[in-house]
């Protein structure tokens, strides 16, 4: 079996272990793949087997993370999930929450979410491991996300993302994508990722840092801001809100705004005079759009 980062495992005699499968007390999560050492007994081997005592602690020991990590979030997360008719919706800022709290999703922020919403760690894994902005790792205090989406790669996306890459790796060897120059959580620590689409194309190149614009880069610019964040300046964004760090920005993206925070300083204003050119120009010539017919005819479809 091959799982989705390349590795592959397994052989004949040892048994795989698929995704949201439980083995060892810890659910594996999408994407990994997990081999046991050794076959389990099925239930009618175990109705006769004679276990041995080590074996009969490691098949009683509750294995279940350490979630005291977690203490201080758990009226928040209460908080949280009563703003919905339905718990389970809460999963995605609760996710958030937790990322808060280690800089990424780590197994035991996935039983936190699965205690909170009484969900299985398997469902809370699943869509975990889908979106990209859960991170499987732990964070730096910034994360650099540069678009290599095609519009901004022409304009230089690629070249700034391949840049920064050797700017702040090590040794000759490039930072490779999600991966953390410094000691992750640390003043000064960056995570560099390339993104798809940051929905800027008209300001490209753009990247961002946790999240806020930085429009119309340049490999030097975006050296320059790489180096001001390494030495723990902030630089304002383009637009929109105030810089601050990878976990502060999770707990506004779980919805919580501290210190007297408003909601509205983190909300805007983003729109860019670029974005908005055209709705101008309409606007200063006295165009609208022809006004809609109430009703249309549906076309005919070919029958087949
Ligand atoms: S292609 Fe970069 S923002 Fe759209």
């Amino acid at each position: 079996m091959t799982s989705s980062d390349g590795q592959t495992g397994g052989s004949a005699s040892q048994p795989e272990v698929s995704a949201g499968q439980t083995y060892g007390g810890s659910i594996v999560g999408g994407g990994d793949t997990f081999v046991a050492t050794e076959a389990e007994p099925s239930v009618a081997d175990m109705s006769t087997e004679v276990v041995s005592d080590e074996k009969l602690e490691r098949l009683t020991v509750d294995t279940t993370p350490d979630l005291s990590i977690f203490a201080n979030i758990v009226g928040q997360s209460q908080a949280l999930i009563a703003k919905y008719p339905q718990s389970r919706s809460a999963l995605l800022p609760l996710l958030h929450l937790v990322q808060s709290v280690e800089g990424y999703v780590s197994q035991a922020g996935i039983h936190f979410c699965a205690e909170q919403l009484n969900l299985s760690a398997a469902e809370v894994s699943a869509v975990a491991t889908f979106y990209t902005m859960y991170k499987r790792k732990p964070c730096g205090e910034h994360l650099v996300s540069v678009c290599t989406n095609t519009l901004c790669a022409v304009l230089g996306g690629d070249a700034i993302y391949k840049k920064l890459q050797e700017h702040l790796g090590e040794d000759g060897k490039p930072l490779g994508h999600e991966q953390t120059a410094g000691e992750p959580g640390t003043p000064g620590s960056i995570t560099l990722e390339h993104a798809e689409c940051l929905a800027a194309c008209d300001l490209g190149p753009v990247l961002q840092v946790n999240y806020e614009f930085y429009d119309n880069q340049t490999v030097d610019s975006a050296v320059e801001l790489v180096d001001a964040l390494r030495r723990g300046e902030k630089p304002a964004p383009t637009r929109g809100a105030a810089l601050t760090d990878f976990k502060s920005v999770e707990r506004q993206l779980a919805g919580l705004f501290d210190n007297d925070l408003a909601e509205s300083e983190v909300d805007g204003p983003s729109a860019a005079v670029e974005t908005l050119r055209g709705a101008q120009l309409a606007a200063d010539r006295g165009w609208t759009a022809p006004a809609m017919p109430d009703e249309v005819a549906l076309p005919e479809v070919e029958k087949k």
